[in-house]
């Protein structure tokens, strides 16, 4: 008796913490997994090339929040909320090209499966592109999509001049699994589903 409830308590924890983090996709269907990282993941690590003294020219890695969307509604495209008084924006400002790094590392989904950061089983992407200001209707889905994963952001000082950008995807690498990266097209990446199952 003792011996079942405690299985069944570990199997209510294990079903838990399962959907807390839903099911990641099957490593082959490629676009799918970055579609799920790209929405699990509410910040990223982005790289510009520097414009400040003394590394012009050299790469320049920063932590950024970041949404593709409310939790449930995805839409693949990687929002910010950017001030022109950040060493970063200001990069973009001389060269709007970066890259942008998420890891399901963030979500403590390797950390629960044994998967070192670099294994490529604690599945990873990189995004190629550049940072793009955004207006209108889709400025108030950056925001919406922003400000309800990152409520604190409402509160952010107002003479920051604070707007609304997205990262304008050109090519997204994926290590998912052994055998080295694989890339997937622009095309590919948002025809797919971010779920773990089918649409
Ligand atoms: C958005 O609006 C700003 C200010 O009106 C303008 O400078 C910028 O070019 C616009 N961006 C786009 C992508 O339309
Ligand atoms: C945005 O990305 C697309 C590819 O998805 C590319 O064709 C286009 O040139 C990019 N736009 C800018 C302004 O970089």
């Amino acid at each position: 008796m003792q011996t079942m409830s405690t299985f069944l308590r570990t199997t209510c924890l294990l079903l838990l913490v399962a959907s807390s983090w839903g099911r990641v996709p099957p490593h082959d269907q490629v676009a799918r997994v970055a579609r799920f990282i790209a929405h699990r993941c509410d910040w990223t690590s982005m790289a510009t090339i520097s414009s400040h003294k003394p590394v012009v020219g050299q790469p320049f890695s920063n932590v950024f929040s970041v949404s593709d969307g409310p939790r449930g509604s995805s839409s693949g495209v990687p929002y910010m909320y950017l001030t022109r008084m950040e060493i970063s924006v200001q990069d973009l400002e001389v060269n709007p090209q970066a890259s942008l790094s998420m890891s399901l590392a963030q979500t403590g989904y390797c950390r629960q499966q044994g998967f070192d950061p670099q294994s490529p089983l604690c599945a990873h992407i990189i995004l190629s592109g550049s940072v793009l200001e955004v207006n209108g209707t889709e400025a108030d889905f950056a925001k919406k999509s922003l400000f309800s994963r990152h409520p604190e952001m409402m509160d952010w000082p107002s003479d920051h001049n604070w707007f609304f950008a997205k990262f304008n995807i050109t090519q997204v690498w994926v290590l998912d699994y052994f055998g080295g990266v694989k890339t997937v097209s622009p095309d590919e990446y948002f025809q797919a589903s971010p779920n773990g199952k089918h649409n």
